[in-house]
C-alpha cells in the first residue's frame, strides 16, 4: 500500500515527518529507529485509552518492540474526562515509577484526548521528553496531532492548561479508522471541511466532488484527505507558531457558536464536529451579512455538511444565552465576540462583532429554527 510523508517545517523548531496510509501503524518502531530524538531512547511510554487500547495497543507494541525498544503503557479511561490533572499527575507517577528519563519518548496512541493529555505529561516531565503522535481519530489526523497544542481541562473550562509541544513523528494509519464509531466519524468530517473552506477552491472543490468516498470511507480518498489536511495545518502552524500573529486563529472557523452549542445543548448532547458545522453555517451568514460572503458560497457550504453527515441542528438558544456562552470563551477576549468570517473559499478575516449586530443576527438563526 502506498504511503504519504508530509515534512512539516515550523521556524525554531526540529522538523518531522508525518507519516499517512493504511499499514502504516506496522512500520511505526522502524521510523521511530530513524529519528535522532528517539533512535537511542533507552524506553518508550505508551499512552492510551480504554477503547483504542484493546484494539491497537498489542500492534503498536509490537511494531515498537520488534525495532528493539523496551516499552511500559499506561492506559487511561476512555474519554474527554481524562483531560484533567489528576490523571495527569498519574501519568506523571508512573513516569517516575517506570524510571523514564529524559532521553526516554512518550507515544501517544489515540484520539484528541490522548494527544493532548500525553503531549501535556511530556511536555512537562522532566522539563520535557520528545513525543510521538500516533492519532487513532479522524479529528486527530487531520486537526491535534499535527501543531504541537497540549492540554488538559479544568472545571472554569476546557485546555485552559497546557504547553506548545511538537510532536517528533507522527504515524497516521488510516487502517485503525475503520472501527471509528460513525458519530466521530462525522466530528473528523467538520473538521476537514473547516479546513477546505479556510484553505484553497482546489481544496474546497476536491472536497465537494468525493464527499461521499469520505464518508463511506475509501481509502484513497481518506488518505488523501488527512494528507491535504496536514499540509494545511502545518502551513498555518508555520506562519503563527503560538497563536501571537492573528494566522492560527483560521483554525477557529465554526468553532465560536459551535463551543456555545456544545456548552449550552449540554457536552456530549452534540459531537464537537457537528457543533462546529453548525457554526460554519452561522458563520458564514454572518459574513453575508457583515462582509460581503456570496449567497452561492453560503450555499455550496451547506451543501458540502449536508454531504458529509453533519446537517443544520434542530436546536436553538436565547440569543443572550448564546452571546452570554460565547463570551464566557477562552478564545474570546475582552469587549465584542471575534468571529472568523469566510469571505469566500480561501478568504477569510477576523471580525469583532458588536453585541447588538450579533443578538440581532441569533435571533434570525433561532427563528430559521423554527420556521
Ligand atoms: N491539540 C489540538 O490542536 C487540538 C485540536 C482539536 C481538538 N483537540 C482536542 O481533541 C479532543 C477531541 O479529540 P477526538 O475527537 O479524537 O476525541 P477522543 O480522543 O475522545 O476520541 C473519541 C472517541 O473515539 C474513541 N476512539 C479513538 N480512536 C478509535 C478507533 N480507532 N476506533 C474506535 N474508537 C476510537 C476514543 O476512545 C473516544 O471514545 C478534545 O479534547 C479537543 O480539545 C486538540
Amino acid at each position: 500500500m502506498p504511503t504519504t510523508k508530509i515534512v512539516v517545517a515550523i521556524p525554531g523548531e526540529e522538523t518531522y515527518s508525518v507519516r499517512i496510509g493504511a499499514d502504516v501503524l506496522a512500520g511505526l518502531g522502524k521510523y521511530l529507529t530513524r529519528i535522532p530524538a528517539i533512535a537511542k531512547a533507552p524506553r518508550l511510554l505508551l499512552i492510551s485509552d480504554s477503547n483504542v487500547a484493546p484494539l491497537y495497543l498489542a500492534d503498536a507494541k509490537a511494531s515498537l518492540k520488534a525495532a528493539g525498544f523496551r516499552v511500559s503503557e499506561i492506559v487511561v479511561p476512555a474519554g474527554e474526562d481524562s483531560k484533567n490533572v489528576a490523571v495527569a499527575s498519574e501519568i506523571w507517577e508512573a513516569m517516575a515509577a517506570v524510571g523514564l528519563t529524559r532521553d526516554c519518548a512518550v507515544v501517544a496512541l489515540g484520539g484528541g484526548v490522548v494527544g493532548d493529555l500525553a503531549g501535556f505529561v511530556a511536555s512537562t516531565f522532566m522539563r520535557g521528553l520528545p513525543v510521538v503522535q500516533v492519532p487513532t481519530t479522524l479529528l486527530s489526523m487531520v486537526d491535534s496531532s499535527v501543531g504541537g497544542k497540549t492540554g488538559v481541562n479544568l472545571s472554569a473550562g476546557k485546555n485552559l492548561v497546557g504547553t506548545f509541544k511538537q510532536p517528533s513523528y507522527v504515524c497516521a494509519s488510516t487502517a485503525v479508522l475503520a472501527s471509528l464509531p460513525e458519530r466521530e466519524w462525522a466530528c473528523g468530517c467538520a473538521e476537514v471541511a473547516k479546513s477546505a473552506v479556510i484553505d484553497s477552491d482546489e481544496f474546497f472543490f476536491w472536497l465537494t466532488e468525493h464527499a461521499g468516498d469520505l464518508v463511506a470511507r475509501e481509502e484513497a480518498v481518506v488518505s488523501e484527505a488527512v494528507a491535504r489536511c496536514v499540509v494545511f495545518k502545518a502551513d498555518v502552524v508555520a506562519k503563527d507558531k503560538e497563536e501571537t500573529l492573528g494566522v492560527r486563529e483560521c483554525l477557529n472557523y465554526g468553532h465560536t457558536l459551535g463551543h456555545a452549542v456544545e456548552k449550552l445543548a449540554g457536552y456530549g448532547t452534540y459531537s464537537h464536529g457537528a457543533a462546529v458545522a453548525e457554526g460554519m453555517r452561522f458563520a458564514a451568514r454572518l459574513g453575508a451579512a457583515l462582509v460581503g460572503t456570496p449567497v452561492d458560497f453560503v450555499l455550496a457550504q451547506d451543501e458540502l455538511l449536508d454531504a458529509l453527515g453533519l446537517p443544520s441542528l434542530p436546536w436553538s438558544a436565547e440569543p443572550e444565552e448564546v452571546l452570554a456562552a460565547m463570551k464566557g470563551d477562552k478564545k474570546a477576549r475582552a469587549g465584542a465576540v471575534r468571529f472568523v468570517l469566510p469571505h469566500d473559499v480561501g478568504k477569510w478575516t477576523v471580525e469583532e462583532v458588536a453585541d447588538e449586530v450579533l443578538l440581532e443576527h441569533l435571533a434570525a438563526w433561532k427563528g430559521s429554527k423554527q420556521a
